[in-house]
């Protein structure tokens, strides 16, 4: 069958790129979704087992740094759209090897650009667009100049200081991950510039919900809850973060992938702020309360240990652009949306026991061969 269209989405075995690829393959069936991952330590194929089967769905195991490869692939596939989440996405861990994230992240990012510049280019770029998926994390820190909290009229939550990050807010990385996602946001804006590549890029807060790695603070927190574990609080806990529920920031995707205007810029977040601590206590008060204990009894596993170097003090976005423009809003509330990821994750105990064992890797290999 001929597709309408043939889109790449890469890093789609991964937490966030699994939502967009379910998204897209379920709501466009005249779509063929291609989903280009490498299945490092991150990607993990169980996150979708319910669409495997699909006909619109293929999967290809490869590395976004061979170009030659990808290239190939977007010849003989006839790709018109690329969506790029792939991508080292642990800021402890780009603290504990920069080099993997400048390779991925930065010189991935390149290949990708490049490949798709090569194929598109002698045909014209009409129909063509590179989507490249960013954080807010690339902005830098804001004050947290209202510590107790305020309620300007535009947001329905509490918010942390008097500045959000725009669109147009200077870019300003502390991290070794937030640097490479920088530069990787740079080179898709000089594409556009330079060679008339048809680009978009966003920016989120936070992610949260089903299939997140549980490296991330609400996973391990919530598994680290229910065995009883203790709880690692960085330094005091006050580091604020706007949280978004991850198929939120999937639909933001699906609206700006189709309405976005070429070689704009769009933030995307929930006006959601969080201190981590008062966050950890709802976690705690919500999987006490369904796993039937008494309220609060596990509070006493907060354990503050010492603050990750570079910690960012507060991310907030401002994502009325987006709201204006294209009419996008989160659906969900807060309460709910952790609701559900909470109930996930109990009911997921051997998603989450694979993940950790490593289980989940053991195939791959004879598989799909290891690009
Ligand atoms: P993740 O770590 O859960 O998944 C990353 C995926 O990319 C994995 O499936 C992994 O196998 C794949 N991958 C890694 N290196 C690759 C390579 N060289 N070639 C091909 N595939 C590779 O990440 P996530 O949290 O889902 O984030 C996805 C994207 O969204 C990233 O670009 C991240 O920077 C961005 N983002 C994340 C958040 C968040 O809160 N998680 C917020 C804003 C933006
Ligand atoms: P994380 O989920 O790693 O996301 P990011 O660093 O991209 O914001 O962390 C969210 C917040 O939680 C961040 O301020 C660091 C903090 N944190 C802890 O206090 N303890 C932990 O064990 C982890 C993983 C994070």
């Amino acid at each position: 069958m001929a597709y309408k269209r043939n889109i790449m989405i890469t890093g789609g075995a991964g937490f966030i790129g699994s939502h967009v690829v379910r998204l897209f393959v379920k709501k466009y069936p005249q779509y063929h979704i291609i989903n280009l991952d490498k299945l490092t330590y991150a990607g993990n194929l169980a996150n979708l087992k319910d669409i495997e089967d699909a006909p619109n769905y293929t999967f290809v195991r490869a590395d976004i740094c061979d170009f030659d490869f990808v290239s190939k692939l977007i010849a003989e596939q006839n790709i018109d759209g690329i969506i790029h989440l792939a991508a080292e996405s642990h800021v402890d861990r780009s603290i504990k090897d920069p080099f993997t994230f400048a390779r991925t992240n930065v010189l991935g990012t390149l290949s990708l650009l490049q490949a798709a510049r090569l194929q598109w280019e002698p045909k014209g770029y009409e129909g063509k667009l590179f989507y490249h998926i960013s954080t807010d994390e690339v902005y830098g820190a804001l004050e947290l100049t209202h510590p107790e909290g305020m309620k300007p009229e535009f947001s329905a939550h509490e918010v942390y200081g008097d500045k959000f990050f725009t669109e147009d807010t200077a870019y300003n990385p502390h991290s070794p991950y937030s640097a490479s996602k920088a530069s990787s946001d740079h080179f898709v804006r000089a594409f556009h510039d330079t060679y008339g590549m048809p680009t978009v890029v966003t920016n989120c807060s936070n992610n949260y919900g089903p299939y997140q790695f549980p490296e991330k603070l609400i996973p391990l927190f919530i598994n680290n809850i229910r065995h009883r574990k203790p709880l690692p609080v960085y330094g005091k806990g006050e580091n604020v973060r706007d949280w978004l529920y991850v198929e939120d920031h999937a639909r933001a995707i699906d609206v700006i992938f189709h309405e976005g205007r070429v070689a704009e810029t769009y933030n995307i977040g929930g006006f959601n702020e969080w201190k981590n601590i008062d966050l950890i206590k709802v976690l705690i008060a919500t999987v006490d309360r369904i796993l039937g204990r008494p309220a609060g009894a596990d509070e006493d596993l907060i354990t503050y240990v010492t603050d990750r170097a570079g910690h960012d003090l507060r991310y907030a976005i401002d994502s009325r652009k987006l709201s204006r423009d294209l009419g996008w809003k989160p659906s969900l509330q807060f309460e709910e949306g952790i609701e559900k990821t909470v109930r996930w994750y109990l009911a997921n105990q051997e998603w989450l026991d694979n993940v950790t064992s490593g289980d989940y890797q053991k195939y791959y290999d004879a598989m799909y061969g290891n690009r």
